[in-house]
C-alpha cells in the first residue's frame, strides 16, 4: 500500500518547452524534454492528488491518472493554467520561452529573397509563474518554481524566488556537464523563501519527483 499524502488535493503542473511560431513551418523553442515535470505529475497522482498537467510539445506519453492539457505557446499555457485553477499546489516545471517572435507570419512561409536574413523582432512572453504567484485571489496555497541555470545556480535561485513571488524554488544545473536536459537523472537544490538551501543527491528524475511530492505534501499538511 502506497502512502497517499496528497489524497484529495488539487495539483497543477506545467511541463515541457513552449514553441513560439515564426511562420507556419518554423518556431523558437528550447531543449526541455518535460521528463521532470511529467514525473512530478505522475508522482502526485500516485500520492492521491487530482492532477492537471499543462504540457508544451513533448514526445513523452501522458502520465497515468493525470488530466493532460496540451498547448504550444506560452500564451496558450497561461490561458490553460488559469482555466485549471483553483489548485492547492501549483508546480511550474515548464521551460517557457522568454520571448516570442513579435509578428507571426501565420499563413505564409518567410522566403529567402536574396537580401540576407529577415530580421526577427521578439516580444516578451507572460511570466506564468509570477502571474499566478502574485494573484491576490485564488492563489494556490503552495507555488513552486523551477530554476534551470548553467552557473551560480543558488544565487540566481535566491534572486528568482523573491522576484517571482513563489514559496519554493527547485534549482538545477543544466550546463552540458550535468546532462540534465533530456537526461534521466537530476541533481536539485531546494531554496526556500528565507534563502535556506537544501541540496539533494543526484537521483533518477522519477525518484526526485517522488521525493518532491512527499515534501510538498508535508508543506501543505494541516492547511
Ligand atoms: O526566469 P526563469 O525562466 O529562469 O524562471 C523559471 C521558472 O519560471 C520556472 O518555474 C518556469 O516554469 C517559470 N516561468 C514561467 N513563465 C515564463 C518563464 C518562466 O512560468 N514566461
Amino acid at each position: 500500500q502506497e502512502a497517499r499524502p496528497l489524497e484529495g488535493r488539487r495539483v497543477l503542473v506545467t511541463s515541457g518547452p513552449t514553441h513560439e511560431p515564426i511562420d507556419p513551418v518554423r518556431y523558437l523553442a528550447n531543449r526541455s524534454s518535460g521528463r521532470q515535470g511529467h514525473a512530478i505529475a505522475e508522482a502526485a497522482a500516485r500520492a492521491g492528488a487530482v492532477v492537471t498537467l499543462v504540457s508544451g510539445p513533448v514526445t513523452l506519453p501522458d502520465p497515468a491518472g493525470v488530466a493532460v492539457v496540451r498547448v504550444e505557446t506560452a500564451r496558450e499555457m497561461l490561458t490553460a493554467v488559469e482555466a485549471a485553477l483553483p489548485a492547492d499546489i501549483a508546480i511550474f516545471a515548464a521551460a517557457v520561452a522568454d520571448w516570442r517572435p513579435e509578428s507571426e507570419a501565420t499563413t505564409k512561409k518567410i522566403k529567402k529573397d536574396g537580401s540576407g536574413p529577415a530580421p526577427l523582432a521578439l516580444a516578451e512572453n507572460p511570466d506564468i509563474l509570477a502571474t499566478i504567484a502574485h494573484r491576490s485571489e485564488g492563489r494556490p496555497g503552495l507555488v513552486v518554481g523551477f530554476a534551470a541555470e548553467t552557473d551560480s545556480v543558488i544565487d540566481h535561485a535566491r534572486a528568482k524566488i523573491a522576484r517571482k513571488g513563489c514559496d519554493l524554488i527547485v534549482a538545477n544545473d543544466v550546463s552540458a556537464e550535468g546532462a540534465v536536459m533530456g537526461g534521466a537523472d537530476n541533481t536539485v537544490h531546494l531554496i526556500g523563501r528565507d534563502g535556506a538551501v537544501e541540496s539533494w543527491p543526484k537521483a533518477a528524475k522519477d525518484e526526485v519527483a517522488r521525493r518532491l511530492v512527499a515534501r510538498f505534501g508535508e508543506m501543505v499538511a494541516g492547511s
